[in-house]
C-alpha cells in the first residue's frame, strides 16, 4: 500500500481506535459522531444520530425513484457505512445489506447500532482492508450505495471503488454513488488539505492532529472528481452503464456530461453530485 494512500486512512483509523475504547454507542456518537455527519454536535444522542441517517436514506431513495415495494426485494451493498448511521435505515427497507468500511472497528459498532435501530438479521459486514477492493463476489447485489465516502479516498481509490461497485452489482442492478467536485473555496481548501495530510504522518503530533476536528475537516477530502472524469474512466475500462443520470444541488450546476440527463434535488450539497446508473448486461 502506498504511503500516500495510508496517510488518507489515518483519521478514520484514529476514530475507529477511539470508538473501540468507548463503552457504548452513545459515547461513540458524542466523541466521534462528527466524523460521520459533520452536523453532529457533542450533545447529540445515538437515537438522533441514527435518525439523521434515516431521514437521508428515505429522502435519497424517494428522490432517486426507488420504491419501497421494490427495495424489500433487493440486496444492497453500502460502501463506507461507518458506524451504521444510514445502515440501520437500509436494513429496515432492503432484503439484505452488506456494510463495507475501511475501518473494522466501525463495522463492529455498525452491528451494534443496527442491532438497536435496524434489522440485524439482514446485516452482514465486509472490511475494505486496502481501501479500494470489495471482498464480495461479482454480480452479487441488486444495488450499491455510497454516500460521503468516495471523496475521502485518493482519486485512484475512488475510481477503483467505482469499478468495484459496478463489478459487484448484478447486470441491470443499480449504483447510487456520491462524489465531491471542485468549488471556489477549494483554491484554499485543497492545498491546505494536502499539507494537513502530510502533517498526520509526523511522529507524535500527527496522531494527535488526526483526532482534531478542525484538522480532520481540512484534510479528509482527499479528492475532487468531476462527472466527466468518472464517466470517462468507466468508458476507458469498457464498463457500460444503462440509463445513467447525474444529480446535482438545485443551487449549483456542476459541469455535466453531454448526452447524460441531469436532475437536481434540494438535498444534494452544493459541492456534491451523484451518479445513478444501472449496470449493462
Ligand atoms: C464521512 S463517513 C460517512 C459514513 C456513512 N456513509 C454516513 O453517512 O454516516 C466516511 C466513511 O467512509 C469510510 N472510508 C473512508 N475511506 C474509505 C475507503 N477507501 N474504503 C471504504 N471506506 C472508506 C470511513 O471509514 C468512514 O466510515
Amino acid at each position: 500500500m502506498s504511503r500516500a494512500r495510508r496517510r488518507q486512512h489515518v483519521p478514520w483509523n484514529a476514530a475507529g481506535r477511539a470508538s473501540e475504547t468507548q463503552g457504548d454507542g452513545e459515547s461513540v456518537v458524542r466523541d466521534t459522531g462528527w466524523v460521520f455527519n459533520n452536523e453532529t454536535g457533542q450533545q447529540l444522542t445515538l437515537a438522533e444520530f441514527v435518525n439523521s441517517g434515516e431521514q437521508e436514506v428515505g429522502a435519497y431513495l424517494q428522490y432517486f425513484g426507488f420504491l419501497p415495494e421494490d427495495n424489500v426485494q433487493r440486496s444492497l451493498v453500502e460502501i463506507g457505512a461507518g458506524i451504521g448511521r444510514m445502515t440501520a435505515g437500509f436494513t429496515q427497507r432492503f432484503k439484505s445489506v452488506v456494510a463495507c468500511d475501511l475501518d473494522a472497528a466501525f463495522l463492529e459498532r455498525c452491528r451494534e447500532i443496527v442491532g438497536k435501530f435496524g434489522v440485524p438479521e439482514r446485516l452482514s459486514t465486509s472490511h475494505v482492508a486496502d481501501g479500494k477492493t470489495l471482498a464480495l463476489p461479482d454480480a452479487s447485489a441488486d444495488m450499491v450505495f455510497s454516500y460521503i465516502t468516495l471523496q475521502h479516498c485518493e482519486s485512484a481509490d475512488a475510481l477503483a471503488l467505482t469499478e468495484e461497485a459496478l463489478r459487484v452489482v448484478k447486470p441491470g442492478g443499480y449504483v447510487l454513488l456520491n462524489y465531491r467536485t471542485w468549488v471556489a473555496t477549494d483554491a484554499l481548501l485543497f492545498p491546505a488539505g494536502v499539507i494537513t495530510r502530510s502533517l498526520w504522518r509526523v511522529p507524535t503530533i500527527g496522531a494527535w492532529l488526526a483526532r482534531q476536528r478542525w484538522s480532520t475537516r481540512l484534510g479528509w477530502q482527499a479528492n475532487r472528481l468531476a462527472p466527466k472524469v468518472v464517466l470517462e474512466h468507466l468508458e476507458k475500462k469498457n464498463i457500460d452503464l444503462l440509463n445513467p443520470t447525474l444529480w446535482f444541488s438545485h443551487r449549483r450546476r456542476i459541469g455535466g456530461v453531454e448526452g447524460i440527463p441531469q436532475c437536481t434535488f434540494i438535498g444534494v450539497h452544493g459541492s456534491h453530485w451523484w451518479l445513478i446508473a444501472r449496470r449493462a448486461a
